[in-house]
């Protein structure tokens, strides 16, 4: 599957479509050839507008849609378990990774304090997306380079689909600069290998195809660099998601910061 669809089209039919079965599923309780018939309609206004390209408003929830089979998605899946490993450590947190906007949006309506840094670009984002660029939640920010905050300006920084595009050389830099920012921890969401990811057609705006790296490779890198397993919010985290029957696509990793 795709990270994240590219064609206008595409998206548009990954977010219609539910919306049109699941209100035909509704309405099919009282059918009536008055009701079918604003339906049919109803159907047709939904295709052209969707197919007009322009003027589309994507919802969170479309957002997400169109972000499935990334480890972003995965994200947004996880954080009740994220919520109940660091508890008030989830306070204020960052994102950093592709379609930021949703996670972040998702955080913020749960009461959180939270940024994001999207990586790569903002050309797609929907309206939703540009205001919360507009009121600074969320900014493009080249991950290749000393992030725009602070030391400890977050509890919890949160990483996804951002490091399996870096090289080593890159790495050595990033990995020590998203600790710097964070003070509770690390969560890293990195593919696992064989998982399949961006698209050819969608090469030029990573730089460079996803390394799907080993659970060994990983840790053997993080022990190299310094960092350590955060291991209480770990054991937390799984303890919660086997409880909630949750089995991530992604490699999840909880580093100390
Ligand atoms: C990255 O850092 C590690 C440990 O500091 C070092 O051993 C390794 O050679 C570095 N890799 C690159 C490509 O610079």
């Amino acid at each position: 599957m795709s990270r994240r669809a590219v064609n206008p089209g595409r998206r548009a039919s990954d977010g219609g479509l539910p919306t049109v079965a699941s209100l035909l599923h509704h309405k099919s309780r009282s059918p009536s050839v008055l009701t079918m018939a604003l339906l049919a309609l109803g159907v047709i206004i939904l295709i052209v507008y969707f197919n007009s390209g322009s003027g589309v408003t994507v919802t969170s929830r479309e957002a997400v849609s169109r972000a499935e089979g990334s480890c972003t998605s995965e994200v947004i899946e996880a954080l009740p378990y994220l919520k109940k490993a660091y508890g008030s450590a989830m306070q204020k947190v960052l994102h950093v990774g592709p379609d930021s906007c949703t996670v972040v949006s998702n955080l913020l309506k749960e009461g959180k304090e939270a940024w994001g840094v999207e990586p790569y670009d903002l050309d797609d984002a929907d309206s939703s997306c540009k205001s919360l660029v507009r009121k600074g939640f969320v900014r493009l920010s080249d991950i290749k380079f000393s992030l725009p905050y602070r030391p400890d300006s977050f509890n919890l920084v949160v990483v996804s689909d951002a490091l399996d595009y870096l090289t080593p050389r890159y790495l050595n830099k990033t990995l020590p600069d998203l600790a710097r920012v964070s003070t509770d921890g690390l969560v890293i969401f990195t593919g696992n290998p064989g998982q399949q990811k961006a698209k050819v057609s969608e090469l030029p705006k990573f730089g460079r195809p996803a390394k799907l790296r080993s659970n060994s490779w990983w840790t053997r890198y993080f022990i190299q660099t310094g960092l350590t397993e955060n291991e209480g919010p770990l054991k937390k985290f799984e303890q919660a998601a086997s409880k909630g029957n949750y089995e991530p696509d992604c490699q999840i990793f909880h580093l100390s910061s």
